[in-house]
């Protein structure tokens, strides 16, 4: 039988099992107990926690204004709902980047204020040291290369990643480093398919993609591009599953209808 349909509890190990075996990992992203509940009784295997919270919640234009105190937030409230999948949760912008310590500390407050079983963080050789700090104390760390959203500023756009191959060579080395430096899992974020293969094959660690093709380990969408919530986002490796926006519109429209027209309530909808 298949690791993901024996287990009760998604871990670490779980996911490295599944490599192993060859099984498919399959994460998304969840901000709040609603969805979280949903998409732990389908029985996704990982939840992020992710900053595009800062996007999808906040409706800011990139990550960066996140803060830690929100991502606690968006992060407790999704523990209480769980009850399978591995959470991991982001540590936003300027809580990690260029102090190993100030990393471990809002590590530290993300577990034990929120519950969750894992951090990510964006970066290569710059947050080695970070990484093992955070490891120091038993917090489990997943990394992120390729595109690395809060550094939008330094890159300038979102395009695809490591398409030369300088880009490239750095993107494999800083992978092998964190796998050195012990991270469990690696993101691998819009960087051509062939890479994002060949870095899968390369490391013993699970590496899930987004916009990174079919070859890696697992692969991870924003909940809410998924579901067609979000509608002015439409990159080529979205594929949406449902068109929420227009089915929650509709039937917000239905209900403004019914009220303005003293259908709702009806006899059977009063004391
Ligand atoms: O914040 C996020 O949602 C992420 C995923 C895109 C991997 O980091």
């Amino acid at each position: 039988m298949s690791v993901h349909k024996q287990v009760k509890r998604v871990t670490t190990h779980v996911l490295s099992e599944m490599k192993i075996r060859g099984e498919k990992i399959a994460m998304l992203t969840a901000y709040d107990y609603s969805f979280a509940r949903i998409i732990d009784e389908a029985e996704i295997d990982v939840i992020l926690v992710g900053d595009s919270a800062s996007n999808v919640m906040a409706g800011y234009d990139t990550t960066l204004p996140i803060t830690l105190d929100n991502m606690i937030y968006h992060a407790a409230s999704v523990v209480r709902a769980v009850k399978r999948a591995l959470v991991v949760v982001d540590l936003p912008f300027g809580t990690y980047q260029g102090n190993s310590k100030e990393a471990l500390s809002s590590s530290i407050r993300i577990m034990k204020e929120t519950g969750a079983h894992a951090v990510k963080l964006e970066g290569g050789s710059q947050v080695v040291e970070s990484v093992e700090r955070i490891l120091s104390a038993g917090i489990p760390v997943m990394g992120h290369l390729g595109l690395t959203p809060q550094a939008i500023h330094k890159f300038g756009t979102y395009v695809v990643r490591a398409k030369e191959e300088e880009e490239a060579r750095k993107l494999m080395e800083d992978a092998k480093l964190l796998e050195d430096a012990g991270c469990f899992a690696l993101v691998l974020e819009k960087i051509p398919a062939l890479l994002a293969g060949e870095v899968t094959s390369s490391v013993r660690i699970p590496v899930i993609g987004i916009g990174a093709g079919g070859k890696t380990d697992g692969q991870v969408l924003v909940l809410h591009d998924m579901l067609g919530i979000t509608q002015e986002f439409s990159p080529r490796f979205l594929r949406r599953y449902h068109n929420l926006h227009s089915e929650i519109k509709g039937a917000v429209q239905a209900y403004i209808s019914d009220v303005r027209s003293q259908d709702f309530p009806n006899d059977r909808e009063q004391y």
